[in-house]
């Protein structure tokens, strides 16, 4: 205490004289730049992935939709830190090559494949079941990326197409979560990640039955986070929402500002979800600036974010959608 005897009394004479000039009023101003700076630092330590990350050495790490794209990249990132890998996917020969890359590189049993439709409770369970048995360990953590879209307008888009969003992007995390968080809850450690889109806060035309499901993805990840606070529970969860990845699921789509909004890379999205997991976060806007849609969207009269939604070209970024069927 005698050693910090001289700073305290240097902190209260600078405290007088700041007050004796700059009055409250000042102080106030001096607070309201600390807090913003403080904010501010660690908004940017967040982005760039600074903040203390857990370890997933020996973790089991179970991803849909992980044949291609974001899952099949962040599977391979999640398995060069240690962690074992479970694989599922509707599509098998992309399935096989992306478990075949990782057990070149890692070792043998690093990564587990195995066919899954994810909208399929049955298929789910048999799935989880199966990665269990080859890990011999249960799901630390769950990853619910599997994900279509139609690119169709609510018109021209047919029953089964509507279903088959609203359950692959849905109603699946419905029955993957099901089948692992009792044993999480048990064990209290455990994580469920959503990988939604900013498609589940902002709706855009072309896009009804996909932004239906991916509101329905927000809703699921934020209602389930507070029935774990509520039991006060250590099992985590994460939601990211992301702009278009050019990952080929949204070829074709469109940015009018490429500059304020742009297209995310595949690598770039994958090593920022990544660490969103590993740092804890709860929800990821990315990039950055859409943050500002959804407070506009919360401050003002419905037509102000409208016309703004317009002025920035997202209700039209859809209008040239070909997608991956279409695409190379
Ligand atoms: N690409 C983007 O612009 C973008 C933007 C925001 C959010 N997202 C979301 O990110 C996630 C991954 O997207 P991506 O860009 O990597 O797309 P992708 O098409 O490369 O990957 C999706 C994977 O899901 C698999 N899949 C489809 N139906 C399935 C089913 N019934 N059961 C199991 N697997 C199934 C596909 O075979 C594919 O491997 C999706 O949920 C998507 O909605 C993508």
């Amino acid at each position: 205490m005698d050693k910090l005897q001289p700073y305290l009394t240097k902190a209260q004479d600078l405290y007088k004289k700041f007050y004796e000039k700059r009055g409250k009023k000042g102080l106030v101003q001096a607070a309201a730049l600390g807090l913003g700076l403080l904010f501010l630092q660690y908004q940017v330590r967040k982005y760039n992935g600074w903040l203390k990350k857990k370890s997933v050495a020996n973790q089991h790490i179970f991803i849909t939709g992980g044949a291609s794209g974001i899952g099949r990249n962040m599977a391979k990132r999640f398995a060069r830190l240690g962690a074992k890998i479970s694989i599922v996917d509707v599509n098998t020969t992309a399935l096989q090559e992306v478990v075949d890359a990782i057990n070149k590189e890692l070792g043998n049993k690093t990564a587990f494949g195995v066919y899954c439709d994810v909208s399929d409770p049955q298929s789910v369970k048999n799935a989880i079941s199966e990665s269990i048995t080859f890990h011999n360990r249960s799901i630390d953590i769950l990853i619910n990326n599997a994900g279509v879209v139609s690119g169709r307008q609510l018109l021209q888009n047919s029953e089964a197409g509507i279903t088959k969003t609203i359950n692959i992007n849905t109603t699946a995390h419905h029955w993957t979560v099901r089948e692992v968080l009792a044993n999480m809850m048990e064990n209290n450690h455990g994580h469920i990640v959503t990988i939604a889109s900013i498609a589940g806060l902002v709706g855009v035309r072309g896009l009804v039955d996909y932004c239906a499901s991916k509101f329905g993805a927000v809703g699921f990840d934020e209602s389930l986070r507070f029935e774990l606070r509520a039991k006060k529970s250590k099992v985590r969860t994460t939601c990211i929402c992301p702009y278009f990845i050019n990952t080929g699921m949204f070829d074709g789509a469109k940015s009018r500002f490429p500059l304020l909004f742009p297209i995310l890379s595949e690598e770039y999205a994958s090593q920022r979800i990544v660490n969103a997991i590993l740092q804890n976060e709860t929800v990821v806007i990315m990039p950055v600036i859409l943050n500002f849609a959804i407070m506009i969207k919360a401050c003002f009269p419905t037509c102000v974010y409208d016309n703004m939604m317009e002025l920035f070209g997202v209700s039209e970024s859809m209008d040239h959608f070909k997608g991956r069927a279409q695409s190379k």
